[in-house]
Order: structure tokens, then C-alpha cells, then sequence
């Protein structure tokens, strides 16, 4: 019989827990070595040390983490039958990652980039994630794009470096990035720290109610700190001085008690506004204005725990927009169909396979399939459960009440091109934004800080992507194609300019 004892918590162990005493000093044959094979302390400690990193991920690499509570405060159950909208009152635990978006998991917590906002619900229909952004749209709306787009904000394969004039001869040459572009280059692109910015799901989402009908769905988080942002300027200098500014600074503000708190917004569409709706609705470069499409008030959610360790916790978040539950579904969006692919791609490579496995990841309130084994299996809570459907066994059998929702497609054609009404209009919200959502200060440091960045274009084809990128510039607002015109030193005919305007 074994006897039960207790460990002296005291005690140093090695991996497999027997408790040893050398652990400063190799074992070596007398008092100048060489050092013996057979110490097995000093060879796991370094094996297990070159084995400490994984893949960072290979975009949102630098980012902050921290559970929370979400509370719902407004009944929307006549849109969706989510168990977590059925009652006012209803509330659940989170997890938020906030993050930039193209530097590595050293950079600078100040670099002009959009912010991640990515927020994981644990509900009692399955784990919900929202993976949004800062901003409600996004530089391209196929998902085709993507590695092309993040290349551009990456490294030149060459030199190793960032380059402006890589970044401007993509957004030229896709039109479709100009409303996004001018939120980057906005204050908004430069957020003082994390708690002082919205959060968006940005793509249109689906709602399913009780009755089985459909309605589509924006979401908006509202931060409650008021928004804040740096100056061109500010950031700078604090990417020098705090590269980590924002992780310290939602540390510090959870530890001293003030808990950062955001309030849920939907916006809602019916199937016969989205028919007669102006752009495609589905089109991640458009917002829905407000006017059109109010904010309905829905909840709270409130962070108020960093986690006990930022590798298990942050490091190993794997969200998804895949992650969706009964009653919140996705849309025909191009980029949100891309996405529901790829992330979960990513995590069983820079994760592992069994990545749902984890703290931060798992359902608390339980995983039933087939799926086993694999690296790193934990394997405790499925015991001798049968690993097959149907069995005579578990007594598992498929709900129809989580039947997806079947509907009917309007189309036949199969098609690579966009040919949607007003597909071609990157310029009609970009321009409003510069005219009605910004104050005379904003365009000022909107046109600043381009003229800034655009400077950094260089190389042969420099004037080519200077003025491709002014055209777009102009179609939106022609007072902000002149300004940023006459900052780059170059001469335009106004004449000329209002008769082209579209
Ligand atoms: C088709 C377009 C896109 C693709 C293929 C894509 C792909 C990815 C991948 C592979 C990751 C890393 C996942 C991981 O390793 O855990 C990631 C992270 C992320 N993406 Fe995207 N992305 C796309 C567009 C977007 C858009 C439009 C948004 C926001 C509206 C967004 C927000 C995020 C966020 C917030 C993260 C970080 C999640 C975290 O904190 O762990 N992405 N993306």
C-alpha cells in the first residue's frame, strides 16, 4: 500500500516532481569540470528553456489580456434566442485581448495600427467570441486580400524593414482601404492605451430568435472611460520611452480597483432593409449609419482580473469568429467567411490541436464530441467514454432545436467578381467622415500625420503611387486632396479638379 504524504511545498522539484538540492551548479568531475552527461537537472532545465516560445501569431502578436464579467441590461430577446439574451440581469464570465496589428510581440504598444479587440464569452450555449477591431470597418473586403495586405504591413522581405512605400502602393492600388485608412490615420490610430477606445465587430453578424428569424446585427462596444487618444507625436515618443504602455496601463488600472467597463450596442437590419440598402451590407469598408440603423442598448461588460500568468492565459487565447452560438450567427460578408477558416487554422499550428483544451479556451460548462488524442491530449474529462457516433453507449443524441438555420440563396451563378450596386464607391463614407464625424481639429491632425506617413514613400515608383493615391484622396473630399497635396509639394489645377469630381 502506498502511504499518503505531503510534499514539503519548500522544495525544489524537477520536471517529473522528485525534489532535488543542485540547482545553481552542474555536477563536474573535481572543481574545474568537465561537466557530467549524466546531470539530468542542468540538461532538463535547458531543454525545457529553448522549448519556452511558440509561434507568436502572425498578426496581433503584441497584446494585453484580462477576464471580466459581461452583464446583459436590455432585453434583446426578440432578436435572438442566445440563452445569454433571455433575461435582463443574465451574466457570464469573459476574457478580453486587446492587441496592434502588424508589429511583433516586442513592438511598441503606441504604434499607429488599429487596435484588436477580441472578447471571449463563456456561455451556457458554448463559448462566444467576438474578434473585432477598434473601428467598424476594415481595409479590404475579401478575404482573398488578406496575406497580400498583411505583407504590406509587415517586412520588406529584403531589408528586413517596415516601408511606407509598400504600405501606400497597396491602399492605392485598393481603393476599398481609403475609409480605414483615414481612421489609421486619424487620432483613433494612435489610442491612449486600451481602455480608451470602442471596440466593433466590425462585419455584419446574424441573429436568430425564437420563432426562427433572422435578423442582421452590428456590434458596438462603447468604452465608459471616454475615448483618448496621442498625438502623432505623443506616440512616438512614448514607443521610445513605454513600449509597453498599454499592458501597464490596464494592469495598473485593474490592480488599483478601477475597472475598465464598456456598454454593449447592436445595431439591426431586416432582411428587407438589407435588400434596399444603399452598399452591400456584407461589405466590411461600410458602416451603417446610426441615423438609419440606431444603437439598442444591451449590457456591460466589465474587466476586472489580470490573469495569473500571461503565457497560459494571453499567449494561448485562441479566439475564433467561428466560435458562434445558437442565435448568433454569421453573414455572407467575403472577409468574416475568410475568417471563420483561419483562425482556428492558426491556433492547432501555433497552438496545437487540442487548444479548446486550455483554461482560457475550454467551455466551463462542458465538451461533448468525438474528437481525441492529438498532442498534448488531456484526455481526463472524456475517461472511457465511447470515441464514436452512434453508440449504444452515452446516450448522446443531436438536439434539433440547434438545427442551423436553413435559407434560401437568391443566386445561381457562380461568380469571383464583386457586381453589387455601388461596389465601386470607396469614396461617399470616406468623405462624410471627413466632413461630418471629424471637428476641424481632427482633419488637421488627419492631414498631418498622412502628409507624414506619405512622406516615407520612396523608390522608382514613388510619384506613380504619391499621385494614384492623391486621386483617392480628392474623390473623397477635394479640400483634403488639396492639403495633403500642398503638403507633398505638389501643384494642382483646382479647375481641372472640380470638373472631374465624381
Ligand atoms: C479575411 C481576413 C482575415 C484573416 C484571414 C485574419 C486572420 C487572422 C489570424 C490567422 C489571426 C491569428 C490567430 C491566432 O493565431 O490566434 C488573427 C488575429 C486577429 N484578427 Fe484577424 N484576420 C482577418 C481579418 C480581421 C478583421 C476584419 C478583424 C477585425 C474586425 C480581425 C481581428 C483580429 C484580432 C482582434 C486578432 C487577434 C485575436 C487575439 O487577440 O488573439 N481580423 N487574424
Amino acid at each position: 500500500m502506498t502511504k499518503s504524504y505531503e510534499m514539503n511545498s519548500k522544495d525544489l522539484t524537477s520536471g517529473s516532481g522528485a525534489p532535488y538540492f543542485e540547482h545553481q551548479d552542474s555536477q563536474t568531475v573535481g572543481p574545474r569540470g568537465p561537466v557530467l552527461l549524466q546531470d539530468f537537472i542542468l540538461q532538463e532545465n535547458l531543454a525545457h528553456f529553448v522549448r519556452e516560445r511558440i509561434p507568436e501569431r502572425v498578426v496581433h502578436a503584441k497584446g494585453s489580456g484580462a477576464y471580466g464579467t459581461f452583464t446583459v441590461t436590455h432585453d434583446i430577446s426578440e432578436y435572438t434566442k442566445a440563452k445569454l439574451f433571455s433575461e435582463v440581469g443574465n451574466s457570464c464570465r469573459m476574457f478580453a485581448r486587446f492587441s496592434t496589428v502588424g508589429g511583433e510581440k516586442g513592438s511598441a504598444d503606441t504604434a499607429r495600427d488599429p487596435r484588436g479587440f477580441a472578447l471571449k464569452f463563456y456561455t451556457e450555449d458554448g463559448n462566444w467570441d467576438l474578434v473585432g477591431n477598434n473601428t467598424p470597418v476594415f481595409f479590404i473586403k475579401d478575404a482573398k486580400k488578406f496575406p497580400d495586405f498583411i505583407h504590406t504591413q509587415k517586412r520588406v522581405p529584403k531589408t528586413n524593414l517596415k516601408s511606407a512605400t509598400m504600405m501606400w502602393d497597396f491602399w492605392s492600388l485598393n481603393p476599398e482601404s481609403l475609409h480605414q485608412v483615414m481612421i489609421l490615420m486619424s487620432d483613433r490610430g494612435t489610442p491612449h492605451g486600451y481602455r480608451h477606445m470602442h471596440g466593433f465587430g466590425s462585419h455584419t453578424f446574424s441573429m436568430i430568435n425564437a420563432a426562427n428569424e433572422r435578423v442582421w446585427v452590428k456590434f458596438h462596444f462603447r468604452t465608459k472611460q471616454g475615448i483618448r487618444n496621442f498625438r502623432q507625436e505623443e506616440a512616438v515618443k512614448i514607443a521610445g520611452e513605454n513600449p509597453d504602455f498599454a499592458q501597464e496601463d490596464l494592469c495598473k488600472a485593474i490592480e488599483r480597483g478601477d475597472f475598465p467597463k464598456w456598454t454593449l450596442f447592436i445595431q439591426v437590419m431586416t432582411e428587407e432593409q438589407a435588400a434596399a440598402f444603399r452598399w452591400n451590407p456584407f461589405d466590411v469598408t461600410k458602416v451603417w449609419f446610426k441615423d438609419d440603423f440606431p444603437l439598442i442598448e444591451v449590457g456591460e461588460m466589465e474587466l476586472n482580473e489580470i490573469p495569473s500568468n500571461f503565457f497560459a492565459h494571453v499567449e494561448q487565447a485562441a479566439f475564433s469568429p467561428s466560435n458562434l452560438i445558437n442565435g448568433i450567427s454569421f453573414s455572407p460578408d467575403k472577409m468574416l467567411q475568410g475568417r471563420l477558416f483561419s483562425y482556428a487554422d492558426a491556433q492547432r499550428y501555433r497552438v496545437g490541436v487540442n487548444a479548446n483544451q486550455l483554461e482560457v479556451n475550454r467551455c466551463p460548462f462542458g465538451v461533448r464530441n468525438y474528437q481525441r488524442d492529438g498532442a498534448m491530449a488531456n484526455s481526463g474529462s472524456y475517461g472511457d467514454a465511447p470515441n464514436y457516433h452512434p453508440n449504444s453507449y452515452d446516450g448522446v443524441r443531436p438536439d434539433p432545436q440547434y438545427k442551423s438555420f436553413e435559407y434560401e440563396i437568391d443566386s445561381n451563378d457562380v461568380r469571383h467578381f464583386n457586381r453589387n450596386e455601388n461596389d465601386d464607391d470607396h469614396y461617399t463614407q470616406p468623405g462624410l467622415l471627413y466632413t461630418k464625424a471629424m471637428n476641424q481639429e481632427d482633419r488637421d491632425r488627419l492631414v498631418h500625420n498622412i502628409i507624414d506617413s506619405m512622406q516615407g514613400i520612396g523608390g522608382e515608383k514613388r510619384d506613380e503611387i504619391i499621385n494614384r493615391q492623391l486621386c483617392h484622396f480628392f474623390r473623397a473630399n477635394i479640400e483634403l486632396g488639396m492639403r495633403i497635396a500642398g503638403g507633398l509639394h505638389i501643384s494642382i489645377d483646382a479647375n481641372t479638379l472640380s470638373h472631374g469630381k465624381s
